[in-house]
Order: C-alpha cells, then structure tokens, then sequence
C-alpha cells in the first residue's frame, strides 16, 4: 500500500506555479489574481477559503477577499460578481458554497464570466468538458488527476467506480477518468444515493472515488483486494478530546481500507490539498489567456 501525499505533490506544484509566476514579474507582465467571495460564516468554508488566499500569497499571486454577511441579497451578489467580471485586474473568481438558501447557487454560477470561473462549475465550462474541449476543470477532480498523474498510476481499461454524482466532484470526475486521455480511459459507474446493491459496485471497483460526504462510508468489506482509493470526503465530526472540538473525517475507513488498497489518499492531507493546488493552476491558465488575448 502506497499513500497518495497530496501534501507532498501539491507544494511540488505550488513551487513550480511560484517560479512561473517569478518569472511573469521578471517579463514586466501581470500577475494573476485571484477574488475569493465568502458569504456568511461557515467555519469550514472559512477555513477552505482563507487556504486559497493564503496559497495565492505564497506563490506570488494576488487576492481579494470579499466578506459578505449572510444576509445579503441575491441582488446585491450578482452586482458584486458583475463588478469583478468587468474588472480587468481580475482573473479568477469564486464564490463559495455552500451559499445561504435564499440565493440560488445556479444563478451566481452562471453570472460569472466563464473566462474567469476558476472553480469550472459554469456551464459553458461544464460543457466544455464533456465535449473534450479546453476548459476550466473543477479544481477537487482536476487535483486528482493530476495526483495519479504524478505517481504514474495507469489507469487505462480500469473500471472506476465513483460514489456521489455532484457538479462539483462526482460528474466531472467521472467525465475526466472515462476520457481518452492518460490518467483516464476507464471504465466509469457511478453510484449514488438511489444505487441498488452499492456494496457490489464498490467490490468490483479497480478505482473508487468516494465522493458522498458520509465520514467513514466504504469500510474494509466494500473494497477489492489492490484497489486504488480516492477519498475526497472530509466532514467535521465532534471530537471533545480535540482542541478544536472537532476531528476530520474521510468518507472512507482508512484503517480497514488501508490495507487492502495498492494506493489511497489520507484525510488530510491527500484530496483537500491537491483541490488548491489545482485552482492555483487554474486561475495561472485564466490569467495567461487573458493576456495573451489583451
Ligand atoms: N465548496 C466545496 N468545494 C468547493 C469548491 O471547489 N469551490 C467552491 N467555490 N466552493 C466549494
């Protein structure tokens, strides 16, 4: 069994990003800049946003951060996201979500520019990606194809099983492996919460990406002897002997999944990073086209 260092491969990327970015500076170009929007207080969109800016400031990267209250108005986002659309300084934006219930996360979605939709959840972007096109790939599935890629694990004729269909692992996940391209070429199923038999599926699985958000769902007795395992769950489960009260947990159970796999991905540490990382590079490829098209 082989851990999947995401923390590792991630600054491995972060480093090479920094020195690209030294390099636009030592050509009088612009550096990309990123705008992070945070509406309300989620403690752990506030700890996944505040990683972002922090990465974007180590890498040579500017960042804006804007706070919103909970309360604001769909209205008054959609002003906001039209500013930074209009904003030339600006190359990437993302908007946090979960967003609060009375803004619909499809309309600020589709509000931003797709040259600037850094997270890849637009719909231009998303088509884009099933038709092969170049696109913005959404960060947590691009992280780990770039993952595999660094191990270089083949993956071609594998059969690939993806457990959670969201827009913004699950689909474009499956999409990415089930690509003709290396990672890729597998086989893909995916499983969800109306899955018969998922048990079966998992068993049969040479890959499974656990992406459903349940702490500790694919147990030792769900996984294939020699599996490779992507967890990209992380859920905060109460933890009163911890500091922070509270202890991360992956949608797989690492101790009896662990031995049974040929390569798996901690939590922490394994996906999470490799999501930032990802982003940096995508908001890297925003700011090039742009220029390159000014
Ligand atoms: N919430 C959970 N994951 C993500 C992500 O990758 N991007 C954004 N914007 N919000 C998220």
């Amino acid at each position: 069994m082989q851990i999947l260092d995401g923390q590792f491969v991630s600054q491995f990327i972060k480093d090479e990003l920094k020195l690209e970015t030294a390099q636009l500076v030592v050509e009088g170009k612009k550096v990309p800049h990123l705008a992070a929007v945070l509406v309300g207080n989620n403690g752990a969109s506030e700890t996944y946003v505040g990683a972002k800016v922090k990465t974007c400031t180590e890498i040579g990267f500017k960042s804006t951060l804007i706070r919103l209250e909970e309360s604001i108005s769909e209205y008054k986002l959609l002003t906001i996201i039209e500013q930074l659309n209009n904003d030339a300084d600006v190359d990437g934006i993302l908007v946090q979500l979960p967003l609060p219930k009375h803004i619909s996360d499809e309309k600020v979605i589709n509000a931003i520019h797709p040259s600037k939709d850094v997270d890849g959840f637009h719909p231009e972007n998303t088509g884009r990606l099933v038709q092969g096109l170049p696109a913005f790939v959404p960060a947590t599935p691009h992280g780990i194809m770039l993952l595999l890629e660094h191990y270089k694990i083949d993956t071609k004729g594998m059969h690939a099983v993806v457990v959670g269909r969201s827009n913004i692992v699950g689909r474009p996940m499956s999409i990415l492996l089930s690509s003709n391209t290396n990672p890729g070429n597998c086989t893909v199923t995916i499983c969800h919460s109306q899955t018969k038999n998922l048990n079966d599926f998992c068993r049969q699985g040479d890959i499974i990406v656990a992406a459903l958000g349940k702490p500790e769902f694919v147990t030792g007795d769900m996984v294939k002897d020699g599996a490779i395992i992507i967890d990209v769950g992380i859920t905060r489960v109460a933890d009163a002997s911890r500091k922070s009260g509270f202890a991360l947990k992956g949608d797989v159970h690492f101790a009896e999944v662990a031995p049974k796999s040929s390569y798996i991905t901690p939590v922490p540490k394994g996906v999470g990073p490799m999501t930032i990382a990802a982003l940096m590079k995508n908001t890297f490829k925003a700011c090039l086209d742009r220029n390159s098209n000014s």
